[in-house]
């Protein structure tokens, strides 16, 4: 288990195991790989990032992994897989989150991206800096995107 601080200083807590932290996760964030690129969403508000977000009613966290990247991207996950799960805690408030590798066979342009600006490729993530960019979402700012990517790395690609 990781533990640091994210860009507001909120605690996280990453793990790789299997359902560390919650067997019923509320949310969730997926790594998606499209064609030898990164496929992010532009968040109106935040800026670049890995699609994710939170569970709908009835909806496990793998469905909710394959409708968030398709509503923020218009991606179509051919393959969805499991990384792990992190915690942020957040003024005694906590969120959990799965996070996913996706793989996306297509790109289906769309009218609506919901509270996106829609989907953006990206040959490689910066490798410094990445915290001090204005264009990146503070949810790719802290150590969950370094170790998830390492992570990605080694087992996918
Ligand atoms: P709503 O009911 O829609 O408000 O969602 P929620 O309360 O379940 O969670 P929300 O998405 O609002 O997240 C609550 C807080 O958790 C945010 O204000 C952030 O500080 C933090 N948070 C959410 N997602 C992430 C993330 O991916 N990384 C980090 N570091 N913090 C996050």
């Amino acid at each position: 288990m990781y533990t640091f601080k994210d860009a507001y200083h909120n605690q996280v807590f990453l793990s790789f195991e299997h359902n560390p932290f919650s067997k019923t996760p509320r949310h969730v964030w997926v790594v998606c790989r499209y064609q030898n690129q990164w496929l992010l969403t532009n968040h109106a508000k935040r800026g670049l990032e890995f699609p994710g977000g939170k569970l709908e009613v009835d909806e496990t966290p793998q469905e909710a992994a394959v409708r968030e990247v398709f509503e923020e991207t218009g991606g179509e996950v051919a393959d969805l897989a499991y990384i792990g799960q992190y915690k942020v805690v957040s003024k005694g408030k906590t969120i959990i989150k799965n996070i996913y590798f996706a793989t996306i066979s297509k790109i289906v342009e769309k009218e609506d991206y919901m509270e996106t600006k829609g989907p953006v490729l990206i040959e490689e993530l910066p490798a410094v800096g990445i915290q001090q960019d204005d264009k990146y979402s503070f949810i790719m700012k802290d150590n969950v995107l370094q170790y998830v990517m390492k992570h990605v790395k080694r087992t996918f690609m």
